[in-house]
Parts: C-alpha cells; sequence; structure tokens
C-alpha cells in the first residue's frame, strides 16, 4: 500500500511546469476511434486515468505506441466496437465517451457502466438524450449501455441539454460528427476541454463551430483523417498548485499555463488576500499576510470550478473568519471535509452547503483520499498543518496528478511516497 508523508509547515517556492490537462486528453484519447489513420497525441499527462483509457482502446484492438513521456501515437486501423462490459471500463468516468465514439464510427456501441469518483449519483440520462436526437436507440443490457444508430445511420439533429454536462455534450459531438447531416447543442458545456477536443476533432477534418459558447454547431462529414495534437495544460493542476502556495506562505510560480482559464480561482485568491501576478503562460501566487475568509461558490464554466472545490476547502479552513462553500454542481462533493476535520478543521456540512470556520493551525493526522481532489485537499492541509501527516488512498490522487509528490518537493515541500511491500517493509518510492 502506498502512503504519502508531508512534514507541514514549510513554505513552498519555486517554478513548476503543469503537465497536459486529464479532462482533455480523456475525450481526445477516445475520439481518436473516430478515424481509421494515426494520431499523434502530445502533452499526454502521465495520470492512470489515461494510461488506463489507452490500455482500454489496445484491449479493442488499437495500437498504441508511446514515443515519449508524454506522447502517444494511436492507430485505430483495427479497432473492434467489442463488447466492453470489463473492469477496466468500470474504473473511470471518461469510458461513457467510447458510447459516443463507437457510436459515431460503427453506428453501434455496448459499453459497461462507468466509474468515476463518488459524489452521489453520475447519470448519463443526457448523454441518452442527445444520442436520441440523432435517431439512436438507448437500452441497458445485463449491467451495459447499448446504443444503435437508427436505419441508414446517424442523422443530425438538435438537442437541448436540461444540463450543460461536460460528458453529455462531449458524447453528442463524437457521436455527431459522422452523421448525416446537421447537429446543434443548446446549452452545452462550456469548459476549456470542450474547445479542446473541438479543436482536435477540426483538426482531423469535423466541422464543429461554436464550441466553448452554450451553443455548438456540428456539420457531419464522411470521415476523419489523422492528426497530430497538443493537449492543452492541466488548468485544475495549476489550481492546485496556486492554492498550495497560498496556504503555505510561499511564492510560487505555475508555468506553462493559460492564464484566462484560471480568472475565477485568481480572482478567489487575491479577494483572500493572496498576492497573483499574471505572465503571458504563467501566475505566480505569494502569500505574506494572513488570509481572509471568503465564499464560494460552484458552478459550470466560467463560473468556478467545482473540481477546485475541496482545495478551497482546505485553504479556507486556514484563513481568517467564516467562509460558505456552495457546491452547484455535483449532490455530493463534501467527503473531503470528515478527513478535513481529523486534521483540526471545523466544517459543517448542511445539504450542498459547508460552513468552514477558519483558524490557524491545522494538525498533521493521519488521512484517506476518498476522492481525487479531496486527495489533493488533503495534501494542501498536509503541507500548511504542524506536524506530520500520512495520506492513503494514494491511487486515487495518481488518477489525475502527474509526479505530484516530486513537483512538491521541487518546490521544497518535506514529502515523500512511501510503500509498503508484502514483507511489511516500508521503502520511499
Ligand atoms: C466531468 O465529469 C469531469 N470528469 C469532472 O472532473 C468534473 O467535475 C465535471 O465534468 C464537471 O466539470 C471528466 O472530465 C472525466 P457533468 P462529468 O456531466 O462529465 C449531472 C475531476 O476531478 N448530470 O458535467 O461526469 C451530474 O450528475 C473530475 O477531474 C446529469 O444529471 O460531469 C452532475 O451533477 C471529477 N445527467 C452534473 O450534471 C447527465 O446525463 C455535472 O456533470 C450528465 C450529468
Amino acid at each position: 500500500m502506498k502512503k504519502i508523508i508531508i512534514n507541514g509547515g514549510r513554505k513552498l517556492r519555486g517554478d513548476i511546469f503543469v503537465s497536459g490537462m486529464k479532462n482533455a486528453a480523456l475525450p481526445i484519447v477516445f475520439a481518436s476511434i473516430l478515424t481509421a489513420d494515426e494520431c499523434t497525441l502530445e502533452n499526454l499527462p502521465n495520470v492512470t486515468d489515461v494510461n488506463l483509457s489507452l490500455k482500454i482502446l489496445e484491449s479493442m484492438g488499437a495500437q498504441v505506441t508511446r514515443l515519449n513521456q508524454t506522447t502517444v501515437r494511436v492507430d485505430t486501423r483495427h479497432f473492434l466496437p467489442v463488447n466492453t462490459c470489463g473492469d477496466m471500463v468500470s474504473k473511470l468516468r471518461a469510458s461513457t465517451y467510447l458510447l459516443g465514439a463507437e457510436l459515431g464510427r460503427f453506428g453501434e456501441a455496448l459499453v459497461g457502466l462507468s466509474g468515476g469518483c463518488d459524489f452521489g449519483v453520475r447519470p448519463i440520462d443526457q448523454h441518452i438524450k442527445g444520442f436520441e436526437a440523432l435517431g439512436a436507440v438507448a437500452s441497458v443490457e445485463n449491467g451495459c449501455n447499448h446504443v444503435v444508430a437508427g436505419k441508414g445511420g446517424l442523422r443530425g439533429g438538435s438537442v437541448y441539454l436540461d444540463i450543460a454536462s461536460v460528458g453529455a455534450t462531449i458524447n453528442v459531438m463524437l457521436a455527431a460528427v459522422l452523421a448525416r447531416g446537421r447537429t446543434t447543442i443548446d446549452n452545452a458545456a462550456r469548459e476549456p476541454h470542450i474547445v479542446d477536443l473541438a479543436n482536435f476533432l477540426n483538426m482531423c477534418g469535423a466541422r464543429i463551430s461554436g464550441a466553448g459558447t452554450s451553443f455548438i454547431k456540428i456539420t457531419g462529414v464522411e470521415k476523419l483523417h489523422g492528426c497530430t495534437y497538443t493537449i492543452i495544460p492541466d488548468m485544475i493542476e495549476a489550481g492546485t498548485y496556486m492554492v498550495a502556495a497560498a496556504a503555505t506562505g510561499g511564492r510560487v510560480t505555475v508555468r506553462g499555463v493559460i492564464p484566462k482559464h484560471l480568472e475565477t480561482v485568481t480572482a478567489k485568491l487575491i479577494e483572500m488576500g493572496a498576492g497573483v501576478d499574471e505572465g503571458d503562460d504563467c501566475i505566480t501566487v505569494s502569500r505574506t499576510s494572513r488570509l481572509n475568509r471568503a465564499n464560494i461558490k460552484t458552478y459550470f464554466y466560467p463560473g468556478f470550478p467545482t473540481d477546485m472545490h475541496p482545495q478551497f476547502g482546505a485553504l479556507l479552513a486556514t484563513a481568517d473568519g467564516t467562509s460558505v462553500i456552495t457546491e452547484g454542481v455535483f449532490d455530493n462533493r463534501f467527503r473531503y471535509v470528515d478527513e478535513l476535520v481529523k486534521m483540526n478543521a471545523e466544517i459543517k456540512v448542511v445539504g450542498r452547503t459547508a460552513t468552514v470556520i477558519g483558524k490557524p493551525g491545522l494538525t498533521g493526522a493521519p488521512v484517506k483520499a476518498v476522492d481525487l481532489r479531496a486527495g489533493a485537499a488533503l495534501i494542501i492541509a498536509g503541507l500548511a498543518a504542524e506536524g506530520v501527516t500520512e495520506i492513503t488512498g494514494v491511487e486515487t490522487i495518481e488518477r489525475g496528478y502527474d509526479d505530484i509528490v516530486g513537483k512538491l518537493r521541487g518546490l521544497g515541500a518535506d514529502i515523500t511516497l512511501r510503500e509498503t511491500f508484502a514483507d511489511n517493509i516500508e521503502k520511499a518510492v
């Protein structure tokens, strides 16, 4: 079993380069199914969710060649839309994108129920609504989602999403790019990774416009060709390190970012009293005095990102005053709270709202990462706390953070990754 051990109380100082965005890489990896040509994907983060998505493609006949640490070539010439009800699919939420990609290229998909972080119910009714708007028929068979194009194949259609769902927007785009005719998606998600997917698909010959707005138009084409594409930087990884800098009172420059993607995070840190300086592709965060309280309301992009909620929960727990966090996207994103309370945080949750009573000192404790961003929050809390914090559930953190321990050590954190082996000997990894 792996553990992250942090000896807290040290200020973070230095530069950090963010990796490619996990939530952009995942749809683009699955979108490569739509062309029988080779696609070369650059700036892929080395995280388990992305590596698992590549393994799923390989298990279905794709050839995946790793060209270097962050670049792979995917050849889906011999890809077969076999029944993917295996356990790999159940390990990540993004496996739902197999539905749209296989429906788009082959006219049918049979995919096991997906997994992902547990925030309460995570239905795919909006995905299905989109497929049905293209004439597909959806059903659930033996615990798998089954979608089949109507006679004559998919035809363009218009769908209004009841929720600006990232996954549903992605899946309808994947299904529509090869459908006959024009598709429109109204109330579409506007996240930067939606734009990245559209840019990738257009590089392959698709005809998508309006990505990044709430109204996306797609004109179906006969076929797509391969391309070489570079994934955008991970705004959530960058935001996580920005919050860590503010939490420890240090000075950190995150490099290789798109500052516009982090506008809400930057504004909130400034509101709390941190110093934030923006460059063309970097942001420097520093803190010399105590942080002020602030309220957070998460919402669909360009609202405050829900994926930065737990990290700010940890930061507000150390600020002066009482803050309120309202979760506007998921039913229950507060599973991190119980773990922070073990570190002397004072947080009360009622429904989708948490009241955080800030206090100067968190204290190190043994805690567990119960989901990806909850794990990031515990690392931030451990860096700021007095004493030693031991974090288990490290595999959850490795799903979405590329070498977070190495990157934080590079900023001066006293943090190690230790693994206990079968013979009960614990070693630094
Ligand atoms: C994506 O999840 C991300 N995951 C999540 O990031 C992120 O938190 C979320 O978008 C919101 O930005 C990946 O990209 C792999 P949604 P997704 O569909 O697509 C409800 C992380 O930490 N909904 O936008 O599942 C849903 O229950 C992860 O990197 C329906 O009701 O999010 C939720 O309440 C965590 N019906 C809300 O909409 C549907 O058909 C937003 O979900 C679809 C969604």
